[in-house]
């Protein structure tokens, strides 16, 4: 069975939504393996954020990042990566489908769309990196 990296970022902790993602997470019937809150400092998340060095929103997505606590979750199942970003819908929470996490709880208020909820691992390789960062 695989295991990936989800995060419920800042927003999701903020607006007191933790237990209703992890709610969903566990009807799926994936496992929690490993969780915790956490505060991660600039290095931590320059490392999960590598790929987007550079890119417009990368600053502004790490400031985000550092604006509050996250919930950091090792999270094991059948198909696990690929299901829970299936499970947590596209990236844009205004064009995330209903039944989604992003698609039924992100707001549409104009927010920037770094508040997304939550994080998920897009590949094995990345799922092995980031968990490697998060939990050592
Ligand atoms: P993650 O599960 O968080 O990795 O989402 P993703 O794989 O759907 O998105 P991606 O890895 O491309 O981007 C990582 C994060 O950067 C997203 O979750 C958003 O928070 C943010 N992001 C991505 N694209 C944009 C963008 O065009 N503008 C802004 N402001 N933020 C973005
Ligand atoms: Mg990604």
């Amino acid at each position: 069975t695989e295991q990936t990296l989800v995060l419920v970022k800042p927003d999701g902790v903020a607006r007191g939504l933790t237990g209703a993602i992890l709610a969903r997470i566990e009807a799926k019937g994936y496992s929690l393996v490993d969780i915790k809150l956490v505060e991660p400092d600039r290095e931590v998340l320059e490392k999960h954020y590598a790929e987007h060095a550079g890119k417009p929103f990368y600053e502004p997505l790490v400031e985000f990042m550092m604006s509050g606590p996250s919930v950091a979750i090792r999270l094991a199942g059948n198909r696990v990566i690929e299901g829970f970003r299936s499970l947590a819908g596209t990236t844009d929470p205004t064009t995330a489908a209903p039944g989604t996490i992003r698609g039924d709880l992100g707001r549409d208020w104009g927010l920037p769309v770094q508040q997304n909820l939550v994080h998920g691992s897009d590949s094995a390789e990345s799922a092995a990196r980031e968990l490697g960062i998060w939990f050592g």
